[in-house]
């Protein structure tokens, strides 16, 4: 330590104590995972090993506690067939363990060396387009091969029993960032096979698709396209269903692995992406087969527009989103195993957050539901596909101005991991968020400006701003424990669904449906009954007709009064005890004077159908009222605009974590004395500058 800056030695000697932290001995219990765990990615087989110590002297002075290795390492673990080199790993472990960290390790499967894909030229990925990749690059094999999986398989079970009882290794990423699916051959078989298992005859598959329509007709399974262009709406969301359950196979086939040869206290996961938002396949699906999710969280990736992506800096209402959604997926916390220190290198301006920002931002994961924050990546790779990446030190081994903001950071962890230890975010109230419905709007959307993310993010807005709590879920999942339930664009809705949303208002909850509800089955076919399909009778009503709109078109009733925009359903046929909350006023000849909105009392619960989208306004007038009525209860703390407050409950105290993103310093005052946990002491109120942030505590009120 004595070469170190004194503020490092500092922050050493406050880790340690921290962590208590000794290696623990291979064959011995597994070392506890930190509560709030704080690592990075890093890659020992790109550095000599006599450097290792002064990178790990450095992530320990830094407060890490975790690294996560060898997600891309599968060159370096199996150099050639049968041959494995895992006795690097072994040290990597020890050494990190000496430092006080405990390690994930990713399997490599992301990356099948050179060796393997000129021998097994079966494996690699093919595109769409029919082009078979080459190496050089990640991500190129088949997720439908078999062989790969064989491949897969062996390395990653020689990995389960080398650490599968190594007490420093915590936990198993599955390959990195699920994302391309294949178009090779034996996927197209698959394919094939898989809705034959699903429709059991060509004939059921023709009636659910309606391949009457322009002479679809198939008698043979082998004829059946896999493609994503303008196809038959059936067979594209059984594509999208299909991928998920290829990856979700592939990911099993390693699950089963490790879960035959690791200890059970070593958690599996995967981190999905920094596109939680991404359509590709169903990631709730994915994270159900795993023990804790986690997601790697990148400026913006995963919204429509894709040149923002890596480029500005933190929206907290979307990320605050997407926290929310991945928690949503096992509804329960979760990891961040990516964030980027400061910037990336892949944005049309890959500029960098602002001092003090990314430290903000980790908070706010926290606050969401994050147990665990790790950066990608820690030290800037020599050579590669992303010299340029932020990092926490140089290329050589140095910090980079960033490293003392997340050292700041490792401090604040090490204070209030005890406090967060078993909170976690409780919300009242749950927005829908539906794949299916998502992908049957998306093949088709109708009008470009209904973006369905930015419908759901208003939705979110206007339910969080007042509740400082949201969860987002899918429509499987229990939702008693909910008092207000709001699905904005639940499209697609099988007879089952209705049944179990009946049940879910008869007993008592408050059902909010929005625009699009209803239009479609389980087979992405037209519900005959028309717009909200099985759940009319419900409700006591159906819409009549759907518009895409180019003007706006007013709207008055007891919600008050604003504009309808972009979309406009109106009802008709309503029950007598099915009440108009807003009808449309003059402007559009189809609309005047037609119901917008209904709503009806179902048993002890409410039903509503809202057919239009609503300006911002009147948005968040209506969703006081729905909050209201719901009984739901309202933030503890009142938060200034541009200040962020998320609260987790658990172990009799609740915890609030504020991070402040407006433009200035900013006053809070609470509502009681707190314990401030970050700079000690009672408080009444909190003072934060610009990206400033508290961690406030207090026992649970009885
Ligand atoms: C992630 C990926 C990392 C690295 C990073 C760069 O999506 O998992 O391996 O490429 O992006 O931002």
């Amino acid at each position: 330590m004595k070469n170190l800056p004194p503020f490092l030695a500092l922050l050493l000697a406050l880790v340690f104590t921290q962590l208590g932290a000794q290696p623990a001995l291979p064959g011995s219990a597994p070392r506890p995972i930190p509560a709030l765990m704080y690592g990075s990615a890093w890659y020992p087989e790109q550095w000599p090993e006599a450097e290792w110590e002064a990178d790990l002297t450095r992530m320990q002075a830094a407060g890490l506690n975790m690294v996560r290795i060898g997600e891309f390492a599968w060159s370096s673990l199996e150099p050639a067939k049968g041959r494995y080199e895992l006795d690097w790993m072994e040290r990597a472990i020890a050494a990190a363990a000496r430092h006080g960290m405990v390690t994930i390790i990713g399997t490599p499967t992301d990356t099948p060396p050179a060796w393997m894909t000129t021998k097994y030229p079966e494996i690699l990925r093919v595109a769409e387009d029919g082009a078979q990749l080459q190496h050089g690059s990640r991500r190129h094999f088949s997720i439908g091969s078999e062989k790969y999986r064989e491949l897969c398989r062996e390395v990653v079970g020689q990995l389960a029993v080398r650490f599968g009882h190594n007490p420093n290794v915590v936990a198993w990423q599955i390959g990195n960032e699920f994302t391309e699916d294949s178009f090779d051959p034996e996927s197209r078989a698959r394919f094939h096979r898989w809705l034959e298992a699903k429709y059991g005859s060509l004939d059921a598959l023709n009636t659910n698709w309606g391949t009457a329509y322009w002479s679809q007709t198939y008698t043979d399974w082998s004829q059946i396209p896999m493609t994503t262009g303008r196809a038959n709406p059936g067979l594209l969301l059984e594509y999208k269903r299909f991928v998920t359950d290829t990856w979700r196979d592939f990911q099993r086939n390693q699950i089963e692995v490790l879960r035959r040869h690791v200890d059970p206290r070593q958690l599996t996961t995967t981190n999905l992406g920094g596109l939680g938002w991404a359509t590709r396949f169903n990631r709730q699906l994915i994270a159900s087969d795993l023990d804790i999710i986690s997601w790697d969280e990148y400026l913006g990736s995963g919204w429509f527009d894709k040149t923002k992506n890596g480029t500005g800096h933190l929206d907290p209402l979307r990320s605050g989103a997407s926290h929310d959604l991945v928690r949503g997926w096992k509804q329960k916390n979760f990891w961040v195993l990516e964030m980027p220190p400061g910037f990336v290198d892949w944005g049309s301006v890959s500029n960098s957050l602002d001092r003090g920002e990314t430290r903000a931002m980790a908070w706010h994961a926290v606050g969401h539901g994050a147990d665990g924050i790790g950066f990608w990546q820690w030290r800037s790779a020599l050579n590669g596909q992303e010299q340029y990446h932020g990092s926490l030190v140089g290329p050589d081994g140095e910090p980079v101005p960033v490293y003392a903001e997340a050292a700041q950071t490792g401090v604040d962890f090490a204070k209030a991991g005890p406090v967060l230890a078993g909170t976690q975010p409780v919300s009242e109230v749950a927005l829908i968020h539906d794949y299916d419905s998502r992908w049957a709007i998306e093949f088709n959307p109708f009008s470009n400006r209904y973006d369905q993310m930015q419908i759901l993010i208003d939705y979110y807005r206007a339910l969080r701003e007042p509740t400082q709590a949201v969860d987002i879920v899918t429509p499987a999942m229990d939702l008693s424990r909910y008092k207000l339930v709001v699905a904005p664009s639940l499209n697609v809705v099988s007879p089952e669904l209705a049944a179990r949303l009946g049940d879910y208002v008869r007993a008592g909850g408050h059902l909010v449906l929005g625009p699009r509800t209803g239009m479609k089955n389980d087979a992405n076919a037209l519900n005959r009954e028309r717009q909200p399909g099985p759940l009319a009778p419900v409700i006591g009503g159906r819409v009549e007709q759907f518009y895409a709109l180019l003007e706006d078109v007013p709207v008055a009733g007891s919600w008050g009064s604003g504009k309808a925009t972009i979309w406009a359903e109106f009802f008709n046929r309503l029950a007598p005890d099915t009440e108009v909350v807003l009808r449309y006023g003059a402007g559009n000849d189809w609309l005047s004077g037609k119901p917008a909105a209904i709503r009806r009392t179902v048993g002890k619960g409410t039903l509503t159908y809202l057919g239009a989208v609503l300006d911002g306004a009147l948005m968040t007038h209506v969703t006081e009222t729905w909050l209201k009525e719901a009984g739901v209860a309202s933030s503890v703390i009142s938060a200034p605009t541009g200040v962020k407050i998320s609260r987790r409950v658990g172990a009799g105290r609740e915890v609030f974590v504020i991070t402040n993103f407006s433009k200035g310093p900013q006053e809070i005052a609470l509502p009681g004395a707190m314990t401030d946990v970050l700079e000690g002491g009672e408080v009444r109120s909190v003072k934060l500058p610009r990206y400033g942030v508290a961690v406030l505590s207090r026992p649970l009120a009885r």
